[in-house]
């Protein structure tokens, strides 16, 4: 069959995959491929049990695959056969040399950059999914025109705004498309040629144009606000809980504001995802390269404030439980990072679950679709630590309850039923405040919201 656009991803991951299947499913007429170096994702790929859980992907997946949507191990032919590029590599936070902590380590970028040199025998459109430090299409530019031959290559940034949990949802309507170019001709006719692929499902005015450095940059931004907002809500949870104010509350007083808006003003234990604290992280970087050291503390405290609040938690369980967790059960609900994801990139239950097993508590996870990634997260610890996916029978004869993520699921559980299996006194810990708090304590349980007041059944903490 000919197909009017032949589109390659390189980079087979959380976004690589479900970004393909939509451009796949939206658009019949181009033949999208995605290839990876690991080779166990594209057979996963290829099955019927995807490396990725996102609601509504299977069915794309479904639709397309066979037909218009492959997955591919042969990279060196994929780059051959295919005009428009995008690279959707992993771009983490250098852990080692220069930097190490906190710029984004470019390595897998690099290596894609000099496949595409080396393989490419046409022009190329090669297009940054990737989040990526500003000036990045620089690097990638000085790269691939250092080829022998005269292949030519325009570098475009677009980066990935979906999240996990709502990628579908996100990425069939997003709130906007952006696409960076250089303003020359070439730069101006391959930015025209990805307009044409998302003007096939997305609203002209969502496609939004801009100079490649803005579009590097409005990425890192984009996370750090959104991080921000978290941080600053999670800040205030800690001054509610002193002064007796409900941060639901003040939230939602807040978020009326038209100019601020309702959204990500959720108090919990902190954000996760492999993506707020690695990019922050980055833009700090970026401000200390520039020489902006005020600029990069500022955002600095952004992640701060979110260990801050993982202590506090941790605190608060090892306090109310009468400052001893040896030998005590603790039933962790809930570790993915977000509801509706099996990634726990992050996670904050990752390091609260470390703690209260060096604190010699006995912990069983539970999880409707992370228990995978938890057990690999937690492979090297030492300690009483068990899975169990059912949360009935997670709970049944613990000591206390922590809710550390936000699944639909956990607000409809029979906790009642929960109570009557759990050693008294029973303790709850809502980390992302999604129960109804004076019900559960009306059934027994001895509450621990975030940023509100605790409701204890001992007679010295009422008052
Ligand atoms: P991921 O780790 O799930 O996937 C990246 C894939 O790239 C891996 O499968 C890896 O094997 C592959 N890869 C690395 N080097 C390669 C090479 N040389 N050739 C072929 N394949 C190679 O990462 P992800 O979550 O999909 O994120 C990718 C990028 O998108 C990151 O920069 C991230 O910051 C950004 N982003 C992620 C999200 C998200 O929700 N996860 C959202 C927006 C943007
Ligand atoms: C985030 C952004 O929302 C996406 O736009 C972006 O593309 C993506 O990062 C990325 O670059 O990887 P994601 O990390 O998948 O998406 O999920 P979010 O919904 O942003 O949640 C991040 C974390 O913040 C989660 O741990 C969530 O529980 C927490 N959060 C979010 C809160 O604690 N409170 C809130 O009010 C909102």
């Amino acid at each position: 069959m000919n197909f009017d656009k032949k589109i390659l991803c390189i980079g087979a991951g959380y976004v690589g995959g479900p970004s393909m299947a939509m451009i796949a499913y939206k658009c019949p007429a181009y033949r999208v491929t995605v290839v990876d170096i690991n080779r166990e994702r594209i057979d996963a790929w290829n099955s019927a049990e995807l490396p990725v859980y996102e609601p509504g992907l299977e069915e794309i997946v479904r639709k397309t695959r066979g037909k218009n949507l492959f997955f591919s191990k042969d990279i060196e032919n994929q780059i051959k056969e295919n005009d428009i590029i995008f690279v959707s590599v992993n771009t983490p936070t250098k852990t080692f040399g220069a930097g190490a902590g906190k710029a984004s380590d470019l390595q897998y970028l690099e290596k894609t950059a000099r496949q595409i040199m080396q393989y490419s025998r046409s022009p190329k459109i090669v297009i940054e999914k990737s989040t990526l430090p500003v000036k990045t299409a620089l690097a990638m530019e000085r790269i691939l025109s250092s080829s022998k031959g005269k292949i030519t290559f325009e570098v475009l940034s677009n980066p990935e705004f979906m999240a996990e949990g709502t990628a579908i949802k996100d990425l069939e309507n997003p709130d906007r498309v952006l696409i960076g170019s250089r303003e020359t001709k070439s730069g101006l006719k391959a930015r025209a040629e990805l307009i044409e692929i998302y003007a096939n499902w997305i609203p002209r005015e969502k496609i939004i144009t801009s100079n490649i450095w803005s579009s590097e940059l409005s990425k890192l931004v984009a996370n750090a606000f959104l991080a921000q907002r978290v941080s600053s809500i999670n800040s205030i949870s800690a001054l509610c809980e002193k002064a007796d104010a409900d941060v639901t509350e003040v939230a939602r007083a807040v978020g009326m504001d038209s100019r601020v808006g309702g959204k990500f003003l959720n108090a919990g234990i902190g954000f996760g995802g492999s993506c707020f604290k690695k990019d922050i992280l980055n833009l700090v970087y970026l401000c200390k390269y520039y020489g902006l050291q005020e600029v990069a503390d500022y955002w600095e405290s952004v992640v701060k404030i979110n260990e801050y609040q993982q202590e506090r938690f941790i605190a608060n369980i090892l306090g109310s439980l009468f400052n001893t967790l040896a030998g005590k059960k603790i039933c962790i609900l809930g570790f993915a990072f977000k509801a509706d994801t099996g990634d726990t990139r992050e996670s904050p239950a990752i390091n609260i679950t470390r703690r209260l097993l060096a604190e010699h508590a006995e912990v069983t996870v539970s999880d409707p679709k992370a228990l995978k990634n938890a057990a690999l997260d937690l492979a090297d610890v030492k300690g009483n630590i068990f899975y169990e996916e059912d949360p009935y029978r997670a709970a049944a004869g613990c000591h206390a309850l922590a809710i550390l993520t936000d699944w639909d699921l956990y607000k409809k559980l029979d906790y009642k039923k929960i109570y009557k299996s759990m050693i008294k006194p029973a303790f709850l810990f809502d980390g992302r405040n999604i129960l109804d708090h004076k019900k559960c304590f009306t059934i027994g349980f001895n509450v621990y919201p975030i940023g509100k007041p605790a409701r204890s059944h001992f007679s010295e903490q009422d008052s």
